[in-house]
């Protein structure tokens, strides 16, 4: 078994008749946190998109776990293990918090059927305004309920995009402690699509940086400074 719990392989993708992702190769070591960065428009959402089978993949192969996923809806991808907290949060509006979090249970490969305790571990504020409805919240409680809501599906790998954006630093902190405790404690591989980068530098083993639809530079966040690399890339 190979230490990469997804790769993917000449991947290609876009919107009709343009292409904005060009033959992507990129993997994500088990375990670990990467950090995806690049400048505006570069592709960063199409390629979350296309790893979770929003986007069709135009060439190339995915593989998670081994297995060729490249053809599969995103629901059976989810059944997979990944889970997706996309860019602007989007929880359901009219469901109340714990409903929210029920909603995220179906993805559940052991058929569980309570919201696990560890997610009001982490965000406690969810606990006290269980029976809010989410279009209600904050953005700040409102990304806390994204990522606990992709995270009672017990994905193994969590996808986040911009997940600080627009979110003051006491819940940055917050996100940025549940996010270590899942990766650490709970094994969880983690790719995290983000602009703050120093965020992104403490919570990241790795990054990947991209520009025009491609992955042009990738390395260990602990061996090159943040401003260094944005430096490199034009960020
Ligand atoms: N639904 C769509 N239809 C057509 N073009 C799109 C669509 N979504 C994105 N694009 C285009 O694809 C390119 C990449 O967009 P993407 O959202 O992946 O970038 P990004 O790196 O996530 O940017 P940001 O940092 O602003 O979130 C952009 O040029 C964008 O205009
Ligand atoms: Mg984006």
């Amino acid at each position: 078994m190979s230490g990469d719990l997804l790769s993917l392989d000449g991947v290609s993708s876009g919107y009709g008749q343009s292409r904005i992702l060009w033959d992507v190769d990129f993997a994500l070591p088990r375990g670990k946190a990467t950090a995806l960065i690049g400048r505006n428009g570069v592709g960063k959402t199409t390629l979350l998109s296309t790893i979770m089978g929003l986007r069709p993949a135009l060439t190339g192969r995915i593989l998670f776990d081994g297995k060729d996923i490249t053809r599969l809806s995103t629901h059976q991808r989810a059944r997979a293990g990944i889970a997706i907290v996309p860019q602007g949060r989007h929880v359901f509006p009219f469901l109340t918090v714990e409903e929210n979090l029920l909603s995220g249970l179906a993805a559940r490969r052991d058929g569980k059927k309570a919201i696990p305790d560890f997610i009001f571990d982490l965000f406690p504020k969810l606990a006290q305004i269980r029976h809010r409805k989410g279009g209600l919240l904050s953005g700040g409680e409102q990304q806390q309920l994204a990522i606990g809501r992709a995270l009672a599906g017990d994905p193994r790998l969590l996808l986040l995009d911009e997940p600080t954006e627009g979110i003051q630093p006491n819940v940055v902190a917050q996100i940025e402690a549940a996010l270590r405790h899942v990766r650490t404690e709970m094994g969880m591989t983690i790719l995290v699509v983000e602009q703050y980068l120093d965020f992104a530098w403490r919570l990241a083993d790795l990054y990947s940086a991209m520009q025009g639809g491609r992955i042009v530079r990738q390395g260990d966040t602990s061996s090159e400074t943040a401003d260094a690399v944005a430096h490199l890339v034009h960020i």
